[in-house]
């Protein structure tokens, strides 16, 4: 979700006094070869291996290639902007589920002009982002099956709902209140694999929809029960009623579904009691950000009458899939902030390492190092092992060394006297403990993912136009930065636990024919090949780096993915593979372990400034008179 557009201010006090960050403001470049030359020993050394989006066909023999140079052998498509989405040749994009599908056997149909709490609460949520996918074992006929884990971000309300747009936010009433509450949150589908392509099991034992206002959570972990958690509603601070604004996410090696919440603060509306305790707090959240006006009717949205509520949300969300009656959990030790997403590896100890962005301008990098290992004969066995661990903050230094700073109660400035007085206050407080450690004020730190092959981590920083030429770091070298750059951290030996680590920038996107964009690309780039504005990826099963963009319109062309080369001669090229429909973002990519399909969300189709559910850019996917657009998940495999 573009964070910044609606939100102009950054809530970082380091940044809005003027501070400087911490590395020196002139900009280093590393030398990129020295560089490079200490990681040979962990970089890929790829083949094209047997996947179908880039590698030989199965049973061909793999073709050795110099160090690194990894290719992807489909045909670029060109940059450009229009009503629907494309693939390259050879390739075809199903649409496998849409906003409003049914998931249930008593799913009523789609009526975009009757839209209902109740309806929606059976359907296919709205604005599909992260896309996890849990194999099961093939069914009797020998077909793939799985589970698709969805998170729904928000909704684009006067594009979703009729008659709302003149009089926004007065026509909200109370009912289309709950029909938007109902439309957030999460879908659990299983998939199956016809000789047709990916489809939904309509009424399976596993669908289930997890939405804001409507499903029972438990909070877990050091702020559990934590008095700045208590509400009316909620007097033990230990239950929770949804999960808001869940943008990308993870899945564990156990198999359970992490959802973050991002931008929790859309949803407050008001100000705390004169005095309240917590007004410093929210301001660090940016909270209130009356984007929506849920609290005209509830009074958990409204800060005069549950001061404590905003709290409550900024969590990691793990839901067990497997089990839709199971309980989701808010896990406390990950720290609260504007979650983008929980990628994340098991150490070479065993240990669960989680990586996870802040997404606002001047927020941080995070991981989190679970205390105990991972049990991998017994799922269940890690049922609680994200309540106990260590969470980190990310310095960049100048040298293209960087570490990573705990946030644990008592040590350093993490103190009473600075008004933490427990691991509860340090947790719910994540910003301003980070801000204390002196933590790196990133350009927009989108999703973060590691790759166990490799070592590295990949951080795509979306952009941030408000940094100041005085502002400017060696992590976040360009003042003004309109199309964000993708930053690649080394964590040495592979030890994604270690507390020292290196990085280096891969690319600066925006366009390389631009001199006054300062973007810094591979030349072999080709003209459709670079991006702006990075924010999900993916690492498919060969380990080549896929990033999808939110933001690309700005460079005058639709958003999409890319395929990312990361070592080798190609190192810093992207090619296009994919293009959304006007409006949209692209989120949630997603291979299946086989490598052979690609799951892959397209976000707020024909939304834009003026657009509305009679007036939208698109009626992508379905295009017929009076059906608004969808938020749709596509599955894309290569022909034959
Ligand atoms: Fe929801 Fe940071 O994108
Ligand atoms: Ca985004
Ligand atoms: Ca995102
Ligand atoms: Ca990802």
């Amino acid at each position: 979700m573009e964070t910044g557009e609606s939100e102009d201010n950054t809530s970082n006090p380091r940044i809005a006094a003027g501070a400087r960050t911490m590395n020196e403001i002139i900009e280093i470049r590393l030398s990129r070869r020295a560089f490079l030359g200490g990681l040979t020993a962990t970089t890929l050394t790829a083949t094209t291996m047997s996947l179908g989006l880039g590698g030989c066909a199965k049973g061909e023999q793999s073709v050795p290639r110099q160090t690194g140079t990894l290719e992807f052998d489909f045909e670029e498509i060109r940059r450009g902007l229009d009503t629907t989405h494309h693939v390259p040749s050879g390739y075809t994009a199903d649409i496998l589920i849409r906003w409003g599908d049914p998931l249930f056997d008593d799913s009523p149909a789609f009526d975009p002009l009757r839209q209902s709490e109740a309806a929606q609460l059976r359907q296919f949520g709205y604005n599909n982002d992260y896309l996890g996918f849990v194999a099961l074992p093939a069914d009797a006929a020998g077909r793939a099956r799985g589970l698709l884990c969805v998170n729904h971000e928000y909704v684009s309300t006067e594009l979703m709902l009729p008659n709302v747009a003149e009089q926004y936010p007065d026509s909200m009433t109370a009912e289309l209140c709950l029909t938007e509450m109902a439309a957030h949150g999460g879908t659990v589908v299983e998939i199956v694999e016809t000789a047709d392509g990916w489809r939904p099991v309509t009424g399976s034992r596993y669908n289930r929809r997890i939405t804001a206002h409507q499903t029972p959570m438990e909070f877990s972990g050091p702020a559990a029960d934590s008095p700045r958690l208590m509400t009316n509603e909620d007097p033990t601070g230990r239950t929770a009623a949804g999960t808001l604004n869940n943008c990308a996410g993870g899945i564990t090696p156990w198999g359970t579904w992490l959802m973050a919440e991002e931008n929790f603060n859309y949803y407050f509306l008001g100000t705390p009691p004169d005095g309240h305790p917590e007004a410093k707090n929210h301001e660090r959240y940016g909270v209130p950000a009356e984007l929506f006006h849920w609290g005209r009717h509830f009074d958990r949205y409204e800060l005069s009458k549950e001061p404590n509520e905003p709290n409550r949300y900024g969590w990691i969300v793990e839901v067990d899939p497997m089990d839709p009656t199971s309980t989701p959990r808010k896990r406390t030790a990950l720290g609260r902030f504007k979650h983008e997403g929980a990628e994340n590896v098991i150490a070479p100890d065993g240990r669960l390492v989680i990586y996870m962005g802040d997404d606002q301008r001047f927020d941080y990098v995070y991981k989190f190092v679970s205390s105990a290992s991972v049990n991998a004969e017994n799922p269940s066995a890690n049922a609680d092992l994200l309540d106990d661990g260590t969470l980190y903050v990310a310095r960049f230094d100048v040298d293209g060394s960087m570490e990573w700073l705990p946030i644990v109660h008592g040590h350093g400035p993490l103190t009473a006297e600075n008004g933490f007085a427990t691991q509860a206050d340090v947790l719910i407080e994540t910003r301003r403990a980070a801000d204390l450690l002196g933590a790196t004020p990133m350009d927009r730190p989108e999703d973060v993912e590691p790759d166990p092959r490799t070592g590295s981590v990949w951080v795509m920083l979306t952009n941030n136009h408000k940094r100041k030429p005085e502002q400017v770091d060696a992590a976040n070298p360009r003042a003004e930065n309109l199309f964000g750059h993708i930053v690649q951290i080394v964590e040495p030996d592979g030890d994604f636990t270690s507390t020292r680590s290196r990085w280096e920038i891969l690319v600066k996107c925006g366009n390389p024919d631009d001199p006054s964009v300062g973007a810094d690309w591979n030349p072999l780039t080709s003209e459709n090949g670079w991006f702006g504005s990075p924010d999900n990826c993916a690492i498919d099963p060969s380990g080549r780096l896929w990033v999808a963009t939110d933001g690309n319109e700005d460079t005058g062309a639709a958003d999409g993915l890319w395929a990312m080369s990361v070592a080798g001669d190609l190192r810093g090229t992207g090619k296009a593979f994919f293009r959304a429909p006007v409006g949209a973002e692209v989120c949630g990519p997603r291979f299946t372990p086989d490598g052979e399909s690609l799951f892959l969300s397209v976000q707020h189709p024909g939304d834009g400034d003026d657009a509305t559910f009679e007036s939208p850019r698109t009626r992508w996917p379905d295009f017929e008179d009076g059906v608004p657009p969808r938020p749709s998940v596509l599955a894309i495999r290569k022909e034959g």
